[in-house]
């Protein structure tokens, strides 16, 4: 194993898992709805930030979640409507 060179300052964690039907998780509480603007919205703002999505963070009840590293900061219930508050967040 090597360290990986990167030009990311900042990586934004989508949770985008989905559960079965009536079960609470961020796919059904509009993950997708929201990651694909916020990664067009970041993708032309910054250089050095990446928005991937990931699988189950374990806050499914109030989802969509969403983590900033590496200032470990969760968010909760994220929407598309959060997106400018976001940017300055990674600015
Ligand atoms: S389904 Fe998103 S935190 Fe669990």
């Amino acid at each position: 194993m090597r360290l990986a060179e990167h030009p990311y300052r900042k990586l934004v964690l989508v949770c985008t898992n989905d559960r079965a039907p009536g079960v609470n998780c961020c796919l059904q509480r509009g993950a997708l709805e929201l990651f694909e603007p916020l990664k067009a919205a970041v993708k032309a703002r910054f250089t050095d930030v990446r928005v991937v999505k990931t699988g189950c963070l374990n806050n499914c009840g109030t989802g969509v979640t969403l983590v900033i590293m590496p200032d470990n900061l969760w968010l909760g219930e994220v929407t598309e409507a959060d997106i400018p508050e976001l940017l300055e967040q990674l600015a």
